[in-house]
């Protein structure tokens, strides 16, 4: 598998630390301090496909060195002129509240393709890992060759806002990736799940009541997830030094502190917007990505030795390692 392209889409309405602390027993000092998080994201009148669809939309639009006429609408239909056909759609999501149809079979709908394979994967801040690794063991069949995956979510949907401990931490938003059968040189993955410590974190959908054992969540990621990364880099037959960047879920800034100590990759190695965007779950790591790609950062030019992992509830976590 190969990432070819990338996108994203954030909506516009900003709540900013200060904003929360108008109404809740907060500051933006213990917000900083413990979560690195300064800003938040939050759809207002938006729905999570609708902002799904955005972000494929900028992936076809702005995505480096791709020439499209802005005004021309046909480039998501017209696959001469998008360059591309895609035979599989993947949406992560743990925000999404039908189970019928999916975001996937939606944007399918919207784009106007057929002949596509389309799933939901439900795996909290996990979830875009999981997708990604789906989407490289379809792409090593011969029947799919090329697909887009998607990672998507309306927090303020399901979250308390009068609960201070975890209405700070989440905002929406949406990433994607157009990915591509390739002879990757260096692919793989450790990917893994604690059903036993689901209760962690509860999302019930049919009422806005997310609740978090964040000590909890911390110390799990604290114990589990530095040896996934290191056995990761060692089944890609790779060194720690060979890292060039890591792609971490964006959930807490001394976490990435935390495991850059643990796994010995240096702190400057990990990218972070946590700071704009906050914790947005299965968005998090495409949005960070396409982030990085815009800014130069990262070329796709499959050059540059990456790291992507992802925690959270579930308990599920997992970590990439790969060329993009
Ligand atoms: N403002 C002010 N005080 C607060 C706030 C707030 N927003 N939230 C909690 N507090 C208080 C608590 O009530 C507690 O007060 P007390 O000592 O009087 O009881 C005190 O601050 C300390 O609370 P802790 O929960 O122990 O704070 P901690 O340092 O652990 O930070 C945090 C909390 C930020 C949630 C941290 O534990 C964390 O980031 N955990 C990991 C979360 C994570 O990784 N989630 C990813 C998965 S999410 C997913 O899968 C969708």
């Amino acid at each position: 598998m190969r990432i070819v392209k990338t996108g994203s889409y954030l909506p516009d309405t900003i709540v900013t630390n200060d904003d929360l602390a108008e109404y809740l027993d907060t500051s933006d000092e213990w917000i900083q301090k413990r979560t690195g998080i300064k800003k938040r994201h939050v759809a207002k009148g938006e729905s999570i496909e609708s902002m799904a669809y955005k972000a494929v939309e900028d992936l076809f639009l702005n995505s480096i060195g791709t020439v499209v006429d802005r005004n021309d609408n046909s480039y998501l239909t017209d696959k001469a002129n998008c360059g591309e056909t895609i035979d599989f759609i993947i949406v992560a999501t743990m925000s999404h509240k039908s189970s019928s149809p999916g975001i996937a079979n939606l944007i399918q709908a919207r784009l106007g393709i057929t002949q596509v394979f389309c799933l939901d994967i439900s795996a909290a801040c996990n979830g875009f890992i999981a997708a990604l690794s789906v989407a490289n063991g379809l792409l090593k069949t011969p029947t799919y060759r090329r697909g887009l995956v998607i990672g998507v979510e309306k927090m303020s949907d399901i979250l308390d806002w009068t609960d201070r401990s975890t209405a700070c931490l989440f905002g929406d938003g949406a990433g994607c990736v157009l990915v591509e059968a390739s002879d990757a040189l260096v692919y793989a993955e450790s990917i893994s799940s604690d059903g036993a410590h689901g209760e962690d974190l509860k999302a019930p959908l049919e009422q806005a009541k997310l609740e978090m054992n964040g000590r909890g969540i911390f110390n799990f990621v604290s114990r589990e997830v530095p040896k996934n990364i290191l056995s990761t880099i060692s089944k890609a037959g790779q060194s720690i030094k060979a890292i060039d960047y890591v792609l971490a879920h964006q959930a807490n800034k001394r976490l990435l502190g935390m495991i850059s100590k643990k796994t010995g990759i240096t702190e400057d190695k990990f990218l972070s917007n946590i700071d704009d965007v906050a914790n947005t779950s299965a968005a998090s790591i495409p949005l960070l990505l396409d982030k990085v790609v815009k800014d130069g950062i990262i070329t796709l030019e499959g050059m540059q030795l990456v790291v992507f992992v992802g925690f959270g509830g579930g308990l599920n976590w997992g970590s990439i390692v790969t060329l993009v």
